[in-house]
């Protein structure tokens, strides 16, 4: 018998959907189309804070081909909102136009339903709208005095957290930092803008294209806005293009599309636009960061205070993880962790790629490079010196942690050693030189997702069908999953289908938080183990070595065989603690004359258990890299505080780094065994790549210049 014994698992195989990406075949939310579909136009507040007095309609719904008009004033009434709890945060309510308050800029208040794209769009800007406006609580510095403690920040983790004595920790300090740190707004923008093609069946039962991170949420939430039965709700997501957390929600403006084609009783199209996307779909709130670090003279930590201070927005509470980092990452006997936020007229800040520890991680791996400089010992070694056996913050174990083996990996291949202590002391020609490095961690969270699985044989031709409401961001869902199952399987990959994002499969908790891969592999392996096993009873035969399942399904002359299982964490993970861990070198050239920053090289050893493929997770390792360098030197979104209006607001003026930025990254993998974490020991890669990125840079730049720069991005202002 012709049987590829191959392992799959771990290989760096190509893509099994990039024909369909690279041909055009790979169809995104936008793409699907209906018969008699219509298009909508999201309208936004152009005012930050007060009341709507009224919406002058007549013109636009005058206008050939407009169908809807719709505003507060001829919505359908819907209950208000459920309180927000863990339980329902993903899948409760949204209702729509409901009142006339308006909490930010840009916030929708109407949607304009037309037969062509073009007619809507022109009925949208002869839409008037009048205001009773009020004086929006926009800036920064204006209102950080009315920060408060949350009750909880995203993820659930507490929101201050101390252990020993801080100030006792910090007065025996031989070296000490007492340093602010800022990084401002930022935004996510995935390539793909946030789609939604929505088509009723009469008025009970609809199918939605939406793209989307979590498919399996969106259903319910759909469900109950519109009061309708879950089973009649239908979304559909095979591909998605970017997320980066701010498609885990199904958002105002793909409900205000679903609610618009119930009314109009014709299937509508909306896509916001880039500018949009400024507005409603989410952002990263600006952290300013309070950091305090003593040592004794070896270097020994003996104190650390992460105190920080962000807004949220008037009418919900989300405050991104910022400390959480400083709570686990080193050996230090005596810390303070807090959070404070206080509300602004700006939209909710929500998830945003490694929430917390993006920005945390800034002021962190700031803070440690400043302390080894005060106290001259080197960075890595300083790192190593205070590398944490256990996770000091819930006192249990890391299952595996390999930060130390990612740094000497690191400095060995970066050259570390060429490494000039005394800043300033590089050169080649007006450009200064300099080497920056830090560490970085993420949590390796791992949770439950259910799959199916199809097996049919033709002869000798046996195939599966592996299904689950699972997404694939343009990561490699689909070519992990095949590779999971054709190796359980004993088949070759090429006859392994896999059928994703479409909540009619069985549910998965969709792709975030870093666990979508090791969940949805888990799911794969744990259903083509039960249908292995379901043949071999079958079967009932001895076998000299594992039989695959072609020979399985031959011995039992069966042609098809179906199998669905649910794979759960055990419950002995949480003994635990799981977290992926890295070490990112850079060395980047500053222009002494113009302030310009480049990075022609960059390295990140990345620890993160089983590698499913070396080629998928590098490439979602260089992504975050690549934003790490825009979080660095360019991203940031500004604000004009007298109206709340995004003044940055196209990618012309939100500068994000393009491929003439981007120089030598380089990726490794640290190996790393991990039991413990799950059962395939795999650890997500999703979010350690943009973690402590722009810290390696802002060390490097004071490596190159002497300038300590606090306040990201490092633009060419910073440095002159
Ligand atoms: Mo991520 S910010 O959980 O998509």
């Amino acid at each position: 018998m012709n049987r590829q014994v191959l392992p799959l698992i771990g290989q760096p195989v190509d893509r099994v959907d990039g024909r369909l990406k690279v041909t055009g075949q790979a169809r995104y939310a936008a793409e699907f189309s209906y018969p008699g579909l219509v298009y909508g136009v999201a309208l936004g507040s152009t005012v930050a804070a007060g009341r709507v007095r009224d919406i002058d309609t007549a013109a636009a719904e005058q206008l050939p081909g407009v169908l809807l008009v719709l505003t507060h004033k001829n919505v359908p009434r819907m209950p208000p909102p459920a309180p927000e709890t863990p339980q329902n945060r993903f899948t409760r309510a949204t209702p729509l136009l409901q009142d006339t308050a308006i909490q930010h800029h840009g916030q929708l208040i109407g949607f304009v339903v037309a037969e062509t794209l073009e007619q809507a769009r022109h009925a949208a800007t002869l839409v008037k709208v009048s205001y009773d406006a009020a004086q929006p609580r926009i800036g920064f510095d204006a209102n950080v005095r009315s920060a408060y403690a949350p009750a909880a920040i995203n993820a659930g983790y507490k929101t201050d957290t101390r252990r020993g004595d801080l100030d006792q920790g910090l007065r025996a300090a031989a070296g000490t930092v007492d340093a602010v740190y800022n990084t401002p707004i930022e935004h996510h923008h995935p390539m793909e803008m946030h789609a939604t093609v929505a088509a009723w069946e009469g008025d009970n039962k609809v199918t939605v294209h939406h793209s989307l991170q979590m498919v399996s949420d969106a259903a319910p939430a759909i469900a109950a806005t519109f009061d309708i039965p879950r089973e009649n709700v239908r979304v559909v997501c095979p591909f998605v293009g970017g997320g980066f957390g701010s498609k885990i929600l199904t958002r105002d403006n793909a409900m205000l599309a679903v609610l618009a084609a119930r009314l109009v009783k014709r299937p509508v199209k909306h896509v916001l636009t880039r500018q949009q996307m400024f507005m409603v779909v989410g952002l990263r709130q600006h952290n300013r960061q309070h950091m305090r670090l003593g040592a004794d003279a070896s270097g020994r930590l003996t104190g650390l205070g992460h105190d920080t201070v962000t807004h949220t927005s008037v009418h919900e509470e989300f405050v991104e993880q910022t400390g959480v980092i400083s709570r686990m990452m080193y050996e230090v006997p005596n810390s303070q962790v807090t959070h404070r936020a206080f509300r602004l007229n700006v939209q909710t800040p929500k998830w945003t790629r490694a929430p917390g520890e993006a920005p945390g991680s800034f002021a962190l791996e700031s803070a440690m490079d400043e302390l080894a400089e005060q106290l001259k010992i080197d960075p890595v070694e300083l790192r190593i010196r205070n590398d944490a056996r256990t996770d000091l913050d819930t006192g249990k174990p890391f299952g595996s942690r390999s930060l130390v083996e990612c740094m000497r990996i690191g400095a060995e291949k970066f050259g570390w050693s060429n490494r000039s202590a005394m800043p300033r002391s590089r050169r080649q020609g007006h450009w200064l030189v300099g080497y920056g490095m830090s560490a970085a961690s993420r949590g390796a969270p791992h949770r439950g997702a259910s799959a199916n699985l199809l097996l049919t044989r033709n002869g000798r031709d046996v195939r599966a069908v592996v299904e689950m409401c699972a997404t694939d961001l343009g990561t490699g869902s689909y070519t992990v999953i095949a590779q999971t199952a054709a190796e359980t399987l004993g088949l070759p990959l090429d006859k392994v289908q896999v059928r994703l994002g479409d909540s009619a499969l069985p549910p998965t908790p969709g792709s975030g938080g870093s666990w979508g891969a090791n969940t949805f592999c888990t799911a794969a392996l744990a259903v083509c183990e039960a249908a292995r096993q379901q043949l071999r009873e079958k079967v009932n035969l001895r076998f000299v070595r594992e039989p695959s399942v072609a020979e399985l399904l031959q011995a039992a002359q069966l042609n098809e065989w179906r199998a669905s299982n649910t794979a759960t964490p055990g419950a002995d993970i949480a003994a635990w603690s799981h977290y992926a861990f890295g070490a990112n070198f850079a060395e980047v050239w500053v222009d002494e004359d113009l302030g310009l920053v480049r990075v022609p090289r960059y390295l990140a050893v990345i620890a993160a258990g089983r590698i499913l493929n070396p080629k998928t997770a590098a490439s979602q390792i260089i992504g975050g890299i690549v934003w790490g360098i825009g979080n660095a030197l360019m991203e940031e979104s500004v604000l004009d505080e007298r109206s709340g209006h995004f003044v940055t607001r196209t990618l012309a003026d939100y500068h994000v780094p393009v491929n003439a930025d981007i120089g030598d990254v380089q990726v490794l993998f640290a190996p790393e065994t991990d039991t413990r974490v799950n059962r395939m020991g795999v650890k997500g890669v999703g979010e350690i790549g943009i973690t402590s990125v722009a810290a390696a840079i802002a060390n490097a730049v004071y490596n190159a210049t002497g300038r300590r720069v606090r306040d990201l991005p490092i633009t060419p202002d910073k440095l002159l």
